[in-house]
This record gives structure tokens, C-alpha cells and sequence, in this order.
């Protein structure tokens, strides 16, 4: 996506780890002496971070599958703009739990097939990739479990129970193929620094 940076994404059910590892890569790259971005959606730029409250807290019905598409696109375009590119520009790495590929899996499968819509929407308002994708794979139950032992305000969608997670497993493997020049897969269910030794791994080939 730019010639200067890198520019990583974590993906995974909810509880998977993504956060831990996103924040470990992070580390491990500073004491390498990168210069790293470490950023999230829904977030990462104060007006993003506002939409964020919107769509993480309330009612799972709270809104339609079609106004979460506008909206996570809409905060994933500020985000883009404000955080994301300017980084890339500079020549950083930028860490990004959770991008695009969320959509397509929470927005596009959760409440019927929208995938198209999700895709179509992308194309017009985002249009780039990530370079890397790291997919924390686990089994929703313990996922879920991990989660849930956090006690956020931030429940809607792990309100949605464990088989939308189970959904949202297979659904990220699938994705892990359809794109497979940018995606790794790494087994989550392990302690924590074994997981984060082949997140290391799979990232330093990549590095400019
Ligand atoms: P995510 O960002 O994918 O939702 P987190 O990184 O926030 O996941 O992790 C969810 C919870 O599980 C946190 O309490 C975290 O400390 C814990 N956790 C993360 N990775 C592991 C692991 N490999 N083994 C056990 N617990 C973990
Ligand atoms: P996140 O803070 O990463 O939650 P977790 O740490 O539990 O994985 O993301 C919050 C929720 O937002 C998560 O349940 C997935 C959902 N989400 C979408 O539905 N669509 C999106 O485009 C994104 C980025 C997140």
C-alpha cells in the first residue's frame, strides 16, 4: 500500500488475543528500533474514536447491518486519513487491530449475505489493504470466555453469542484463503509469548 511504510492488520473473533499481540509486536519492533503507529478500529482518530461509542455500546439491534456498514466505513476513512497515511508516509510501521476484513465478517455475514454491499462500499471510500494480515485464530468458546472476563461497556457484538463467533471463525479462515498473499494464520490457544515468538516470525520477512 505505500512504498515507505508497513502496514499490518490483527484479525480474529473477539477474545482471540489480537490486542495482546498487536501491542507485543508493537513492542518488539520499538526495541528494534522501528518506528511504530499502534492503532485500532472502530478508532484510532479522535472522530473515529466517537463513532467507536456509537456502535460498540447498546442494544445488539441497536442498528441495522446496513447503517454499521456506513458507519464503520465512515470512522475507517477518518481513520485512514488522519492516522494511517500520514504514518505510511513517514516511513512507519502501523499496527492496526482489527481493519476492513471486520467488516466483511461482522457486517457482511452476521444478519444475512452483505458482503457485496460491504466490498462495494470499500471500493469507493477506502480502497487499500493492508500489506500483512495476522489472523488469531481460536475456538469461539474460549474466546468468548476471554472476553467476557474483561467486563467492558463495549458488549454489542459479543452479545451476539458464541455461534455468531463460530460464524465469524470459519469466516475469517475463509477470508485467510480468498487473500492469502497477505494473510498468516496463527493458533491463538497457546500461552501468550509462544503465540507472539510466530507473530515476530511472520512479520520480520516483511519489514522495508
Ligand atoms: P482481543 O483483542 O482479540 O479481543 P485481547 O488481547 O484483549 O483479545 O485478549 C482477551 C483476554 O484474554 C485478555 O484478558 C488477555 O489478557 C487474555 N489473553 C490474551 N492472549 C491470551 C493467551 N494466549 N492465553 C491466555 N489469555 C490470553
Ligand atoms: P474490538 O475492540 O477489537 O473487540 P475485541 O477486543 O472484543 O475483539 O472490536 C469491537 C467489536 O467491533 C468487535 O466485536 C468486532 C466489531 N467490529 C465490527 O463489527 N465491524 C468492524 O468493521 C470492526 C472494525 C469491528
Amino acid at each position: 500500500m505505500s512504498d515507505k511504510g508497513l502496514f499490518i492488520s490483527f484479525e480474529g473473533i473477539d477474545g482471540s488475543g489480537k490486542s495482546t499481540q498487536a501491542r507485543l509486536l508493537a513492542d518488539h519492533l520499538r526495541d528494534a528500533g522501528r518506528d511504530v503507529v499502534l492503532t485500532r478500529e472502530p478508532g484510532g482518530s479522535p472522530g473515529a474514536e466517537e463513532i467507536r461509542a456509537l456502535v460498540l455500546q447498546g442494544d445488539p439491534d441497536r442498528w441495522s447491518a446496513e447503517t454499521e456498514i456506513l458507519l464503520f466505513t465512515a470512522a475507517r476513512r477518518d481513520h485512514l486519513e488522519r492516522t494511517i497515511q500520514p504514518a505510511l508516509n513517514a516511513g512507519k510501521v502501523v499496527i492496526c487491530d482489527r481493519f476492513a476484513d471486520s467488516t466483511r465478517m461482522y457486517q457482511g455475514l452476521s444478519r444475512g449475505d452483505l458482503r457485496g454491499t460491504v466490498d462495494a462500499l470499500h471500493d469507493l471510500m477506502i480502497g487499500v489493504e493492508p500489506d500483512l494480515t495476522v489472523l488469531i485464530d481460536m475456538d469461539p468458546k474460549e474466546g468468548l470466555s476471554r472476553a467476557k472476563g474483561r467486563q467492558g461497556s463495549e458488549e454489542r457484538f459479543e452479545d451476539f453469542g458464541e455461534s455468531l463467533q463460530a460464524a465469524m471463525r470459519t469466516g475469517f479462515l475463509n477470508l485467510a484463503e480468498e487473500f492469502a498473499a497477505r494473510y498468516v494464520t496463527i493458533n491463538g490457544a497457546r500461552d501468550i509469548n509462544d503465540v507472539a515468538a510466530d507473530v515476530s516470525a511472520a512479520v520480520m520477512p516483511h519489514l522495508p
